[in-house]
């Protein structure tokens, strides 16, 4: 039976920066409540012309580069966003004509910021089962297009990135080794982003009527996160009869830096074990773990035949965790 393995990786990070300073004079904030209450000291946003597509397709296009593959080698492209440039034709539809990926089948799909685990474990199915040997998956985000500006609970958060990698049949090594995902539908309104569900009177009370921007009840997001990926890191290396002694890395979803911690030391993990960089671009939603693993392949951090862990969770609520052989 072929394993899955990530042959390539790529990432894209628009240009124009908000960083702390430039949130104070936007709302009531200041930079020692931002870093201290979220670690975030700076977020990339996309530029007014710029959406989902324009991002996903350079990720992807670098990601191919990265694989060595050309786009005509791939037999589907999968696409995570909660923030699309129409509700059809899908996004990834649009990357795929982009990049001339004309034998790829293409599709979106939506599990928050558990999209990339999500996305992993999809792709695994259909290469182990002999149906596909290039898969390219895509996470990309403009969250700042969705953020409420006045409010200063949610908008000192997000950032926008994509993330790309492409998975691979491999008849070596061990590839994806274990996996897990989850939701817990009962927590679904503690993020919430409507688009055409009439809700108003509800919306009033809690965000004062932009029904289009992101709402979080954040407190009950951070308790859900905590548990939700320590324990299912846990148990996806249970599945496989390792340790975390086994295990290189571990790439977190990185929405807030109390949230990695918390999870750390229920993990009981060294930090120097745990991939950062929510400091740079603050929660980018499905991206953050596909560009965290862009950047740890590029810079070295991880190797070949490295163990890694990625393990996220978000709105839905949903998590997904899984082990693979880099
Ligand atoms: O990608 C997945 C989804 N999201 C998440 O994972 C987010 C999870 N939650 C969080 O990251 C945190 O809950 C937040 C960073 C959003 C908020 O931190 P918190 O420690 O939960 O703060 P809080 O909401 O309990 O608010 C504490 C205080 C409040 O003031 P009072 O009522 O104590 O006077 C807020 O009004 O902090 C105030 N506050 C702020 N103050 C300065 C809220 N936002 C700000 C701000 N600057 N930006």
């Amino acid at each position: 039976m072929p394993k899955a393995r990530i042959s390539g990786v790529g990432m894209y990070i628009p240009e124009k920066v908000y960083d702390n300073a430039y949130m104070e004079s936007i709302v009531d904030t200041n930079d020692e409540w931002i870093t201290r209450r979220t670690g975030i000291k700076e977020r990339h946003v996309s530029a007014p012309d710029e959406y989902t597509t324009d991002m996903a397709t350079i990720a992807a296009k670098r990601a191919l580069d990265s694989a060595g593959l050309k786009p005509e080698d791939i037999d589907l492209i999968m696409l995570a966003t909660v923030t699309p440039d129409y509700f059809t034709p899908s996004c990834a539809c649009v990357v795929q004509g982009n990049i001339g990926a004309v034998n790829a089948a293409a599709f979106d799909y939506n599990a928050a910021c558990s999209s990339f685990v999500t996305g992993l474990v999809m792709a695994n199915q259909f290469i182990e089962n002999g149906c596909y040997k290039h898969i390219l998956i895509i996470c990309a985000d403009v969250l700042t297009k969705a953020t409420d500006y006045k409010d200063r609970a949610t908008c000192i958060l997000f950032g926008d990135a994509a993330g790309a990698a492409v998975l691979s049949a491999t008849e070596s090594g061990e590839g994806i080794i274990s996996y897990e995902i989850g939701a817990d539908g009962e927590g679904c309104k503690n993020i919430t982003s409507l688009a055409i569900r009439d809700d108003a009177e509800e919306l009033e009370k809690r965000i004062g009527g932009r029904k289009e921007t992101i709402w979080m009840a954040g407190q009950a997001v951070m308790k859900f996160a905590v548990k939700a990926m320590a324990d299912s890191s846990g148990r996806i290396l249970e599945k496989a009869g390792l340790t975390y002694d086994d295990v290189e890395l571990v790439i977190p979803h990185q929405a807030n830096y109390r949230i990695v911690d918390s999870a750390i030391k229920r993990m009981g993990i060294e930090k120097d074990k745990v991939f950062l960089h929510l400091e740079k671009y603050g929660n980018t939603s499905a991206s953050c773990i596909p560009v965290a693993l862009c950047e740890a392949v590029e810079s070295g951090r991880i190797k070949r035949g490295d163990k890694i862990i990625l393990v996220g969770f978000g709105g839905g609520l949903t998590w997904g965790a899984a082990l693979l052989e880099y």
